[in-house]
């Protein structure tokens, strides 16, 4: 089943490869996209490539006819049937046509005749970027609700590096579709913690768990989907930020607490979603150098008790008088509900989310999970088997209050 239906407007910049690009991420989420040429960018990349890889028609001429939805007009019709209409890349040309209210090309009249939620993302030598006017047109599309996924400083085509390079794919595709939530997060500041934290044994070794870190960064993802403040403190992983996600990497439990700790210090109201497997134990020492063979058949360990992170920031939430809501995960593998239920009290939390490590079809390192919520008033709800992100969701609209 689609998620949503996703115009995609091209101009004919050289980054107009990302738009295929972009494809490939929507469709890969379960978005229905059809595509929308400017009258140059056909001489950029022929339409038939944009045909083929979507199987649908592409409206590549204002004066061509084609019908998505009974209406006859083409223009009217892409225009309804967009949820979202998203215009990548965009040319300096293209954003000052739209800004002036020209409708000359397919593109540009779409722009005028959508209501659908409109995102653009730009990409352009630095000069024309930079130009002011050019940025007189972008802040007057921002001004209408237009969204602008920033270029960023990358190389450009003419052999400098400056900014005006386009987005990245995975930014835009979470733009896009960040569009179809609703923004019940927004006004809140939202702390997430991701990953497994690691403990030293020497210079080059470390223990560590099994954690994926895929959790934490779809509550991230989510929660600034859901119009959320967002900073993710993540231990040692393999995954891009979010976009729009502030990220700060810690690799040890107590790098973990003094990060959550600054975070305290620096907002006076806040959730903390407490989603990282963090270590328990850690080797008593750490040794300075590398440790090597001997030949005496090994070594030995003795390991110390971490703090409980979560206990202690709740306690220096409240030294410093700083309102920190407290949700909490527990990976157990026995007595799930009631390991939770435990940690509920002890922890001082909201409500706990318990997921079932010993299962290998949810959890670590898969991007699905089968949840339960406990509620501090011994509610409990179950999260059937779904996407991390969609679990994620249902988490975080427990927090829309
Ligand atoms: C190879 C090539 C690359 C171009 N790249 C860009 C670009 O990245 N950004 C931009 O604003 N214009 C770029 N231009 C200029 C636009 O194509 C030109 O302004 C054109 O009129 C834009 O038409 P459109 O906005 O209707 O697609 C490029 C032109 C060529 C020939």
């Amino acid at each position: 089943m689609s998620k949503g239906k996703v115009v995609l407007g091209v101009s004919a910049s050289i980054a107009i490869y990302k738009s295929l690009e972009v494809l490939s991420k929507l469709k890969k989420r379960g978005f229905d996209v059809r595509f929308v040429l400017t009258k140059e960018s056909k001489e950029l990349i022929s339409p038939v490539i944009f045909k083929a890889l979507t199987n649908h028609e592409v409206y590549d001429d204002v004066m061509k006819e084609l019908d998505l939805d009974g209406t006859n007009i083409t223009h009217v019709s892409f225009a309804k049937w967009a949820d979202v209409f998203a215009i990548v890349p965009a040319t300096a040309n293209i954003i000052s046509k739209i800004s002036c209210g020209i409708a000359d090309d397919p593109v540009s009249l779409i722009a005028l005749a959508t209501d659908a939620k409109k995102i653009i993302a730009p990409a352009m030598n630095s000069h024309m970027y930079l130009n002011p006017i050019v940025q007189e047109h972008l802040e007057k599309l921002k001004s209408l609700g237009w969204f602008i996924v920033e270029p960023v400083e990358g190389e450009l085509a003419c052999n400098t590096v400056g900014v005006g390079h386009i987005a990245d794919e995975n930014h835009i595709a979470d733009s896009i579709e960040s569009c179809f939530y609703p923004d019940i997060l927004k006004g809140k500041k939202i702390i997430v913690t991701a990953g497994p934290t690691s403990e030293a044994i020497d210079p080059v070794r470390y223990l560590t768990n099994r954690s994926s870190g895929k959790m934490g960064f779809a509550l991230a993802k989510m929660a600034k989907y859901l119009g959320a403040g967002v900073t993710l403190i993540t231990g040692r992983v393999c995954l891009e930020t979010p976009f729009g996600v502030r990220r700060v990497d810690v690799s040890s439990t107590l790098d973990m607490l003094n990060a959550l700790k600054k975070e305290i210090e620096r907002e006076n109201e806040l959730t903390v979603i407490m989603a990282a497997a963090i270590a328990d134990f850690k080797p008593e020492k750490r040794e300075d150098k590398k440790i090597k063979k001997d030949g005496n058949g090994g070594f030995g360990l003795h390991f110390i008790e971490n703090p409980d992170v979560t206990v202690e920031i709740g306690k220096y939430a409240k030294s410093l008088k700083k309102t920190v809501k407290l949700v909490g995960f527990a990976a157990e593998t026995h007595d799930l509900l009631e390991n939770a239920k435990k940690k509920i009290e002890k922890k001082g939390l909201e409500f706990i989310v318990a997921n079932d490590v010993k299962r290998s079809d949810i959890a670590f390192g898969s991007d699905y999970n089968e949840v339960v919520i406990i509620h501090k008033n011994g509610e409990i709800e179950r999260v059937e088997r779904s996407e991390k992100l969609k679990v994620a969701y249902e988490i975080l609209r427990r927090l829309a209050w």
